[in-house]
C-alpha cells in the first residue's frame, strides 16, 4: 500500500488522513441510497406536501436556493438547543445549525432575555446612532483586532462593501478570488463559485467562469493553496488589483485547510504588491475561534467580513478593520447606507452572544469537537474506508477522499455518491447536517458529548452496512 501525500497544514487546523483504505463496493452504495430514499419518502410526507404548497409562492419552496434539495428539503416547525423538531413530528439532531449562524444553540436562554429586553424596553428601530451600536462595535474591535466596524444586515452585503472600500483606498478595480470558493450575492464572487470542470481549463492556471446573468468586472481566479500562481497574477496585474478576497479556511467546499505557511505568505505578497488583503469570516468568525480565523491563524488581513456566528440567529453582519481602508467609510470616499444597519435589535443580540463566546465555553465546545473527530477516526480506521476527517474550531467534517483535498479541483474528486448516503443516512436517523454535500457540521454551545456520540454511532452502523 502507498504512503497517502499528506502535505503539512496551518496548525490552526484538524486534519487525519488514514495511511491504508480500501475501495468501496459502490453497487453496495447504490442499493444503499436507494433504500434510504424509499426511507426518506415514507417518513418526510409533510415535508413533502409543504413543498408542494411552499413552491406555489416561492420559488423552489425556499427561501433562499441553498435550502433546497431533491426531490424536497425537510420542513421545519421549531428549535430549541441543538434539536430541531420538522413539520412531520420528529425531533432530529441539528449539526447544520444554520450554517454555523445558531453557534450559541437555537434559543439560547441568554439571546432570548437580551432580545426580549430590547422588545420591551429599548426598541427595535432607530436609525440614529445610538449607544447600543456603539457598545457592539467596541467589543467586536477588541475581539477581532480592528480599527473600526460597520455592521450590515448579511454576509452579502458586508463582502459588497469590504471590496468598495479597498477599491476606493486604493483606487484600483480588479479582484482576485478563490476557484471554488462561495461568497455570498455580489456580482463579482459570483465568478468561480463551484463551476464545472469542463469550464475551468487548468487546475494552475484556472479560467474564470462567469455566470452569463452576472456583471463580474475584471475578476481572477487563482486555485487555493498556490503560491505560485497567485503571485505571478499579482506581478502581472497589481496596477490594477484592488483586492483579493478569500476564506482564510475554505468551508463552503466540506473544511479546506491552509497549507503551512500559505496565510503568511498570502498576507506577505498582498504587501508587496500593494493589495488589499480581505478575510471573508462569514463561515469562519467565532466558529474557528473566539477571534476568529484570523486570530487563530495569527495572520491579520486589511479588512474582514462577519456574519452568521456573531448574531445569535439574527441578522446582522459586519465589515471592518485597518484604518487605512476603513478612513474611506470616514471621509465619504466609500459611501456605506442601510436602514436597518446596527438596529438595536440585532446589538442586543451581538452583545448576548459576546457574553456566550468565553474561552471556558470555547473551549469545552472545541473538546467535544475534537472527541468527535477522534471517534470518527477510529471507525475510518477499523473499517478501512476511503475517507478522512478535518476541523477548524467548533466545525467538523468526514471528507471522502483518500487524500487531503487541497483545492477545489481536489475536491471534485470526491465521492459525492458514498456523501450523499451518508448525509441521507443521518436524515433518516434523526440528524440533520447541512443539504449539499460540501458542508461541515457545527458543535454549538449547547451541544453536548451525547449528542455528538449519536453522529458517531450512526456513522459506526453506516461502516457496518458498507461493509456488510
Ligand atoms: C463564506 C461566505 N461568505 C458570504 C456569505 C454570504 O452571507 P449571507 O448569506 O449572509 O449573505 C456566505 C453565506 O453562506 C458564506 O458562506
Amino acid at each position: 500500500m502507498s504512503q497517502v501525500h499528506n502535505p503539512k497544514h496551518d496548525p490552526a487546523g484538524y486534519r487525519v488522513v488514514p495511511n491504508t483504505s480500501r475501495e468501496l463496493n459502490q453497487d453496495r452504495v447504490k442499493e444503499l441510497l436507494a433504500k434510504e430514499w424509499e426511507l426518506f419518502q415514507k417518513s418526510t410526507k409533510l415535508s413533502g406536501k409543504e413543498n408542494v404548497r411552499a413552491s406555489k409562492s416561492l420559488p423552489m419552496g425556499v427561501t433562499s436556493s441553498f435550502q433546497h434539495w431533491d426531490p424536497y428539503p425537510i420542513s421545519v416547525a421549531s428549535a430549541k438547543g441543538a434539536y430541531v423538531k420538522d413539520v412531520d413530528g420528529r425531533k432530529l439532531l441539528d449539526l447544520s445549525m444554520g450554517f454555523g449562524a445558531m453557534m450559541v444553540g437555537h434559543l439560547h436562554p441568554g439571546v432570548v432575555r437580551a432580545v426580549k429586553r430590547a422588545l420591551n424596553s429599548v426598541g427595535t428601530l432607530f436609525v440614529t446612532p445610538s449607544p447600543t451600536a456603539t457598545i457592539a462595535a467596541e467589543a467586536f474591535k477588541k475581539r477581532f483586532n480592528l480599527d473600526m466596524i460597520r455592521f450590515t444586515n448579511s454576509g452579502t452585503e458586508s463582502l459588497m462593501y469590504a471590496i468598495r472600500t479597498a477599491r476606493a483606498t486604493n483606487g484600483k478595480k480588479a479582484i482576485i478570488k478563490l476557484e471554488g470558493g462561495y461568497h455570498g450575492g455580489y456580482d463579482p464572487l459570483q465568478v468561480s463559485v463551484k463551476p464545472k470542470l469542463e469550464n475551468i481549463g487548468d487546475g494552475n492556471a484556472p479560467t474564470p467562469d462567469i455566470p452569463p446573468e452576472v456583471e463580474a468586472g475584471e475578476v481572477f481566479v487563482v486555485p487555493y493553496n498556490n503560491l505560485e500562481y497567485l503571485e505571478k497574477i499579482m506581478s502581472e496585474n497589481s496596477h490594477k488589483i484592488s483586492a483579493f478576497v478569500l476564506e482564510p479556511v475554505m468551508e463552503n467546499i466540506s473544511i479546506v485547510l491552509p497549507d503551512e505557511g500559505y496565510l503568511h505568505a498570502v498576507r506577505a505578497l498582498c504587501d508587496k504588491y500593494d493589495i488589499c488583503l480581505i478575510f471573508d469570516e462569514v463561515k469562519t468568525g467565532l466558529t474557528a475561534g473566539e477571534a476568529g480565523a484570523a486570530g487563530r491563524t495569527g495572520v491579520e488581513p486589511d479588512l474582514i467580513t462577519l456574519a452568521k456566528s456573531i448574531g445569535g440567529g439574527l441578522p446582522v453582519a459586519a465589515f471592518g478593520g485597518k484604518q487605512k481602508y476603513m478612513d474611506a467609510v470616514v471621509d465619504g470616499r466609500m459611501a456605506h447606507y442601510g436602514t436597518y444597519n446596527g438596529n438595536p435589535l440585532v446589538m442586543a443580540a451581538v452583545m448576548a452572544v459576546e457574553k456566550l463566546v468565553t474561552p471556558k465555553a470555547m473551549q469545552k465546545a472545541e473538546q467535544i469537537n475534537v472527541n468527535t473527530l477522534n471517534k470518527i477516526n477510529a471507525i475510518i480506521e477499523e473499517y478501512e474506508l476511503p475517507a478522512h476527517t478535518i476541523g477548524l474550531g467548533l466545525k467538523g467534517a468526514i471528507t471522502w477522499s483518500k487524500t487531503p483535498v487541497r483545492n477545489y479541483r481536489d475536491f471534485k474528486n470526491v465521492d459525492f455518491g458514498i456523501a450523499e448516503l451518508s448525509w441521507l443516512w443521518g436524515i433518516n436517523r434523526g440528524i440533520i447536517t447541512p443539504p449539499g454535500l460540501d458542508e461541515q457540521w457545527l458543535v454549538s454551545l449547547m451541544h453536548t458529548q451525547k449528542d455528538m456520540d449519536k453522529m458517531v454511532e450512526h456513522f459506526r452502523e453506516l461502516a457496518k452496512a458498507l461493509r456488510a
